[in-house]
């Protein structure tokens, strides 16, 4: 900018441009007036640089080129991103964009993107006026309406940027005859209607991405003409069909991103060795692809990142993705996948997740997969594996932090070689299996555990004290086992953060006594979610559970919990979810439950609760049976109380 400026000094000082003839320093009246417009149509500039705009020399100002020869403006480059060597700061303008900025007949570049609060609609005469625009960059901000048709007419447009605005209407077609385009980001917008065949007119195309519009139709089948295109995104729309089996020619591309739509048929790439040659990154996940991976899908040797996740596959992975040699993430769960993993896959070495949780896999594991030395994260979770006992193997994988074997039918107690693992688990899912014995003492040496998971299994155990070693603890899910004793460990973990780390316990469906007491009473009160239904717990709701202020749900129904509710209840204002029924709880509905107004979902009943339910909402918009089975509760929605 600096450097512009000084430019310009100096160019005044020695040539004689139009308008500058002797130093009077009068850019042309046109330019004046388009800009001056813009201004006045700003009412914040958090940068100041507008403030600047003073005189009649718009050549001079801040963020304005001009021609050299014509003495026109050229350039209006305002990015709401400012960087230099010494700072960076993001300013915002708020305002509307002034129509007249058409007036600047000379322009070749609209740089106004980040600017946040910039608004109206991109000027319809934009393409009558503007023939010379190469780059329209208007990202980030709050511009409406549509892309005016006439912008077909700027045949020397290379890049539209236009991502992250409310743009709507449908997807300007006329885009189709501007041979120059490169650069085409229209992202997160409205847009609707179809992608319109003329875009594979656009041969220059480097960079496509119409993420998260509301997009509808096919993708265009000759979309494979693009020859130059490195990135593709059109994820996250509404596209229905095939995936044009003509993408396969797509020689330069990088990064394709489809998923998120309703694409149905087969994978139709590779059908041939060298196709795509540089594709790194690929998502084909959550649309309604069906037919098996392709055979070939090892060709596709530069692929870095891959989801076919959420789709109907079938079939085998094949052997082929052996040499994916540069894969590091592989998701394909929730598809039909079959056949045993294959050998192959203990060559990624480069591999540090792989998810092909809920698929119909059988076993057993290769042996090969011992040699992942990178993987982080492994998820086998719900196939037909039938591991019986987990392999001993899985614990000595070099880099593995997160094991998920959810599902797997493995039987007998947790093994003791979790206890030491090269790197530490941070995550462990082994729920719905079938162990059985207790929760191990050891598990309080896995200091760096954030996530576990041992639901659905037959554990029959208390928990053991040393889980208050767990300070990392966020998720904590024991639920359907045989647990017995006291809850009250879990609310003794001791913590880092002044609430604590855990935001979510299940302890539901087991045989847990005692430890009411102790909620809220210590480190823990950053619990989002506790379950503690299907218990045998005895006592009173302490009123210290009123210091849990992000609570969301609670759940502790179908125990023999007694006494009064504690008002301090209606402290949680938080709450959404609040199940008590089936308890023994006395005395009336504390009239603070009037405070819960984000309650969605309540439940009371079979309770011993008398006395008249405290009139307004929620409480008087949830049904009757919420209230039913009690030993005197009336008022609304029950039957009126008698005077
Ligand atoms: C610049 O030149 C114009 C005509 O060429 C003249 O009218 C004007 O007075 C000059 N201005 C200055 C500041 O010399
Ligand atoms: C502005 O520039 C255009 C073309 O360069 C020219 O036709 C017009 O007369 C100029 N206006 C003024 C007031 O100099
Ligand atoms: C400015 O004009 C000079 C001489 O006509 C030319 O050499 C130079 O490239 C021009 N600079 C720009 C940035 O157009
Ligand atoms: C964007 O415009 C809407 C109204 O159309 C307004 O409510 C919102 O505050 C604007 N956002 C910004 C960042 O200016
Ligand atoms: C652009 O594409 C359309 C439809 O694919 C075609 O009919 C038309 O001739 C093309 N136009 C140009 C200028 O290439
Ligand atoms: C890897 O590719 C080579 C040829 O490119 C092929 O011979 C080999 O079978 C492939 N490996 C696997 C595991 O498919
Ligand atoms: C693997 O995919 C499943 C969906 O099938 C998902 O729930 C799970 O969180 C994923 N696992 C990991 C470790 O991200
Ligand atoms: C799972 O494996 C066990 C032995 O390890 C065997 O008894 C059982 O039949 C197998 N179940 C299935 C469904 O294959
Ligand atoms: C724990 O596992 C069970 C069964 O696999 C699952 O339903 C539950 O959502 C998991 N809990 C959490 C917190 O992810
Ligand atoms: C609490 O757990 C029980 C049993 O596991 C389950 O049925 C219930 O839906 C859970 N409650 C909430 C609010 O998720
Ligand atoms: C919690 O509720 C009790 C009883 O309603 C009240 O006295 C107390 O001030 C509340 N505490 C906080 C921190 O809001």
């Amino acid at each position: 900018m600096a450097f512009e400026l000084l430019w310009v000094v100096a160019f005044t000082m020695l040539t004689f441009g139009e308008g500058m003839r002797n130093g009077s320093e009068v850019c042309n009246s046109s330019d004046l007036k388009g800009l001056t417009s813009f201004k006045s149509g700003i009412f914040v500039d958090s940068s100041g640089r507008l403030a600047k705009w003073v005189g009649l020399n718009c050549c001079s100002w801040e963020g304005i080129s001009c021609d050299n020869t014509t003495g026109r403006v050229t350039e209006i480059h305002l990015p709401g991103f400012i960087s230099t060597d010494d700072f960076f700061y993001q300013s915002q303008m708020n305002g509307l964009l002034s129509p007249s900025i058409t007036l600047l007949a000379s322009l070749e570049v609209i740089d106004l993107g980040g600017l946040i609060g910039l608004a109206g609609t991109i000027p319809t005469s934009i393409g009558f006026r503007l023939p010379k625009l190469r780059k329209l960059i208007l990202y980030t901000n709050n511009f409406t309406g549509p892309v005016p048709e006439s912008i077909g007419k700027l045949s020397n447009l290379e890049e539209l940027v236009l991502y992250e605005n409310q743009l709507s209407g449908s997807f300007p077609s006329s885009l189709g005859s501007l041979k120059n385009l490169n650069k085409v980001l229209l992202y997160s917008n409205r847009f609707s209607g179809m992608i319109p065949d003329s875009i594979t007119n656009l041969t220059n195309l480097v960079q496509l991405d119409l993420h998260s519009n509301s997009l509808s139709g096919h993708i265009p089948q000759r979309i494979g003409e693009l020859q130059v295109l490195e990135e593709l995104d059109l994820s996250n729309n509404l596209l229905v069909g095939s995936i044009p089996t003509s993408l396969s020619n797509l020689k330069a591309i990088s990064v394709l991103y489809l998923d998120t739509n309703s694409l149905e048929g087969p994978i139709p790439f590779p059908s041939s060795s060298d196709q795509m040659p540089s594709l790194s990154f690929l998502r084909l996940h959550g649309n309604l692809l069906t037919g098996k991976i392709p055979f070939m899908f090892g060709n596709l040797v530069s692929l870095k990142r891959v989801s076919l996740a959420n789709n109907k596959l079938e079939g085998p992975i094949p052997s082929s993705f052996g040499n994916l040699s540069a894969l590091s993430e592989l998701y394909l769960h929730g598809n039909r996948l079959s056949g045993r993993i294959p050998k192959s896959v203990g060559l990624l070495c480069q591999l540090i997740l792989l998810n092909v949780s809920n698929n119909l896999i059988r076993g057993p594991l290769p042996r090969e997969m011992s040699s992942l030395r990178n993987i982080q994260t492994l998820d086998l979770s719900f196939n037909r594996f039938n591991l019986s006992s987990i392999p001993k193997w899985i614990a000595e994988l070099p880099s593995l932090t997160r094991i998920y074997l959810a599902g797997c039918r493995i039987q007998g107690r947790i093994p003791q070689f979790l206890k030491i693992t090269p790197s530490p688990i941070q995550e462990l899912d082994l729920s719905d299996n079938y162990l059985t014995g207790s929760i191990p003492t050891w598990l309080g040496s896995l200091t760096q555990l954030y996530f576990l998971n041992l639901s659905r299994n037959s554990l029959a155990s208390s928990i053991p004290d040393s889980i208050t070693n767990l300070h990392e603890l966020g998720v904590l899910d024991l639920h359907t086992n045989k647990l017995t004793g006291s809850i009250s460990r879990v609310f003794k973990i001791g913590h880092r953060f002044p609430d604590g780390s855990l935001t979510y316990i299940d302890l539901s469906d087991n045989s847990f006594s005692t430890g009411i007491e102790q909620i809220g009473a210590d480190a823990q009160t950053g619990i989002r979610f506790l379950n503690l239904s299907n218990n045998i717990l005895q006592g009173r709701i302490p009123t210290s559970i009123g210091r849990l202020k992000s609570l969301q749900s609670l759940d502790m129904n179908s125990n023999k919990l007694g006494f009064d509710l504690p008002d301090n209840l209606a402290n949680l204002s938080s709450l959404q979810i609040l199940k008590l029924q089936k308890n023994q709880f006395t005395g009336k509905i504390p009239s603070g439950f009037l405070k819960l107004t984000k309650l969605k979902e309540m439940d009371l009943s079979d309770n011993l609760l008398v006395g008249e339910i405290p009139v307004g909402k929620p409480l008087s918009d949830f049904p009757v049976r919420c209230y039913s089975g009690n030993k005197g509760l009336c008022g609304k929605p029950l039957t009126p109380c008698k005077l």
